[in-house]
């Protein structure tokens, strides 16, 4: 019987108007453009300004874009994932919010946590659905706005992060291309080291958590940056070993954009010249589940069907993993 496998048949972007530079933020706290290029590699990133405007504002305009350029109807879509780890709210989930702006009405539908990795994760369980046979049409959006969790007094997290979403349609392939494999990973020990420590069941929001600012994110950076380093090259290397890839067979590395030097050292150790990395941190920094599909929309011009790409991702939980496909499609 032919193998159905999942392809990637759309992709669309909303990224805020605002741009925050290195140059406002080293009016807003103790930095410079110097430090933040050397170290983490970002000139600027977007923010969603606005009163009431969330992650579904970002995740509906880039569904709709989607939908307007692969010729879908809303009534066509059968369940929704979002990966996020910035919901509009705890519940509902940021996908029944998203179906509602857009008019999706005879989907079903749901979140998924898994921070930085948020993406892959939810490109595979988008995948197993289409796998199965049943689903035809499932719409998959990767959104997080950064600004809502970021405390803009904290020189060591705030030139991080930006806002953006990216929706992304999957249709069933039977000609080999698409989701191929994947090497998924978490370790909770980690989960000290990069979270929000109040506002949810464990410690609710207080007077008192707001004036410590534990509803903003924390990040014990140096302990991330080498557990990142290590993990995300070794399920990236372990992706070429175990599919017999070559640094000359694959066509892209697609790796989470948290840092420049995490980027450049996950290439080296898989042998790959920068040329066949897609890294656009520079512009958008850190956003979150949004950073792997960014890259894509980025470079979907470029794209050839049949090009292997290794995606790779390494984030809070601590949360991470690899997943090979093939580009089903040129634009
Ligand atoms: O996406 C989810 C996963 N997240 C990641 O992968 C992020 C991993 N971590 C990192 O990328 C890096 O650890 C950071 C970019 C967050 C920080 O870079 P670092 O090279 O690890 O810096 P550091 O924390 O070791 O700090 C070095 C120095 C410190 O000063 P002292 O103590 O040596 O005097 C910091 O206070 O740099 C100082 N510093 C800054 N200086 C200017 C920290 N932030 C800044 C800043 N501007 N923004």
């Amino acid at each position: 019987m032919t193998k159905i496998r999942a392809a990637i048949t759309g992709i669309e972007a909303y990224l805020p108007e605002y741009i925050l530079t290195n140059e406002e933020l080293s009016r807003m706290v103790d930095t410079s453009d110097e430090w933040i290029m050397q170290r983490i590699g970002i000139k600027e990133r977007r923010i969603l300004k606005g009163k009431d405007l969330a992650t579904s504002d970002m995740g509906a305009e880039a569904t709709r874009r989607l939908l307007a350029k692969t010729g879908t109807k809303v009534d066509d879509i059968e369940l929704i994932i979002v990966a996020t780890v910035t919901p509009d709210m705890f519940f509902p989930s940021t996908a029944c919010v998203i179906a509602d702006k857009v008019g999706i009405k005879k989907a079903w539908g749901f979140d998924l946590s898994a921070a930085c990795s948020g993406f892959i994760y939810a490109l595979q369980t988008a995948s197993q659905f289409i796998e199965t046979g049943r689903y035809k049409k499932v719409l998959l959006v990767a959104g997080d706005k950064m600004s809502s969790v970021t405390n803009y007094t904290d020189r060591t997290t705030c030139p991080l992060f930006g806002d953006a979403a990216v929706a992304l349609l999957l249709e069933p392939d039977t000609e080999d291309f698409g989701v191929i494999d994947h090497i998924f990973q978490i370790d909770g020990s980690g989960r000290h080291n990069l979270y929000i420590k109040a506002g949810c069941s464990y410690k609710p929001s207080s007077y008192e958590t707001i004036d410590t600012g534990e509803h903003f994110l924390y990040q014990d950076g140096q302990t991330v940056f080498k557990i990142a380093v290590s993990k995300m090259a070794d399920v990236a290397v372990e992706m070429m070993e175990r599919h017999s890839i070559t640094p000359d067979d694959l066509t892209w590395l697609v790796p989470h954009q948290a840092n420049m030097r995490i980027i450049e050292a996950t290439a080296r150790r898989m042998g790959l010249s920068k040329e066949k990395v897609m890294i656009n941190i520079e512009r958008y920094g850190n956003t979150t589940a949004a950073t792997i599909p960014l890259c894509l929309w980025d470079w979907e011009k470029e794209l050839k069907k049949g090009d292997k790409l290794i995606l790779a991702a390494f984030g809070g939980g601590f949360t991470w993993g690899s997943l090979y496909l093939k580009w089903a499609y040129n634009s």
